[in-house]
């Protein structure tokens, strides 16, 4: 029987934190840690190793090379810098590039054939980068991107309706960054759009500010960073329910960046929009319906990133 193994690279926050929100939700059977400083690749894994005891699923955790890439079924992309709480996640641009440039011969050497979810900000256009220098079919070549600003986005909806985050439903979408935007218009609570509960029940919806929401939303990592250098929990969940939703060829519905092919009137860009998750990575997009002020916004975010990447290939 074929085991599902999941190649980490970058044994830093984000990638221990994904590897251990793995291990916990038992969603593979092996992981493997790939980083420059082998002893920090090693001291993760034995750590991860450590907690495997008691948990429910055996789940073989080591430190590898770029040979483990070989059979991966996934590999997560967590090199590189962190922005620091002055910079943008865009402004890691450069940094990011340099380190992925000394990762993407051998990881194409390796003939790793899965798919590769990327985390590394900023996401959207070094997942772009990526896809364009492997050469991996752009459906197996996704980011995490604003699966983490969505969760974020329906924590802080929950927080201002008291209604469980699991029965709000609402995506953030395009960057996960600052040009990014919310699809108010398809924001919903059990089925029924936000926008109709404010205006039919204002004792209770009446005073959402959604511009405040969605600025809380695109400022929660910021407020994390600052208080502890790195985000890792959200990150390790959003990671792992991309990963579940793989491995289960679930078919599921998440906001993750993939590659735009006339979507929303966009293309040659990657951006953070509803797509079908299953077993061949983003099976496909469903275009939600935006107001003609939410594609503008789209479109602008879509705009930013085609810039960089422009920057990125330069
Ligand atoms: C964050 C990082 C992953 O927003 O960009 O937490």
């Amino acid at each position: 029987m074929k085991t599902r193994k999941i190649a980490v690279i970058g044994a830093g926050h984000v990638g221990s934190h994904c590897g251990f929100s793995l291990i916990t939700q038992g969603v593979c059977d092996e992981l493997v840690y790939l980083d420059t400083d082998r002893d920090k690749a090693v001291s993760q894994a034995m750590d991860l190793a450590d907690a495997t005891v008691y948990l429910p699923h055996h789940v073989n955790v080591r430190a590898g090379d770029y040979n483990d890439l070989a059979d991966a079924d996934i590999a997560v992309m967590a090199a590189g810098p962190l922005p620091d709480e002055h910079q943008t996640r865009m402004d890691t641009l450069g940094a990011t590039i340099k380190e992925m440039k000394t990762i993407v011969g051998p990881m194409k050497e390796s003939g790793f054939s899965g798919i590769l979810v990327s985390i590394s900000n900023p996401a959207d256009v070094i997942a772009h980068y990526l896809q364009e220098r492997t050469g991996l079919p752009a459906r197996h070549v996704i980011s995490t991107s604003t699966t983490l600003d969505s969760a974020r986005l329906r924590r802080v909806l929950s927080e201002r309706t008291g209604i469980d985050q699991k029965s709000i439903h609402a995506y953030v979408m395009g960057e996960h960054g600052e040009s990014q935007m919310v699809a108010w218009s398809n924001a919903s609570v059990a089925g029924v759009p936000l926008t109709e509960l404010m205006k039919k029940h204002p004792e209770s919806y009446g005073k959402l500010d959604l511009d405040e929401i969605a600025a809380a939303a695109r400022k929660g990592g910021w407020i994390v960073l600052h208080g502890k250098k790195s985000t890792e929990f959200g990150i390790g969940t959003a990671l792992t329910e991309i990963v579940k939703t793989i491995f289960h060829d679930e078919k599921k519905i998440l906001p993750v960046s993939c590659l735009l092919e006339g979507q929303y009137g966009q293309r040659n860009v990657y951006a953070s929009v509803p797509a079908v998750l299953g077993a061949d990575g983003a099976e496909r997009i469903v275009e939600i319906g935006m107001t003609q002020e939410e594609l503008e916004k789209f479109g602008d975010s879509c705009e930013t990133m085609r810039k960089n990447f422009k920057i990125a290939m330069g």
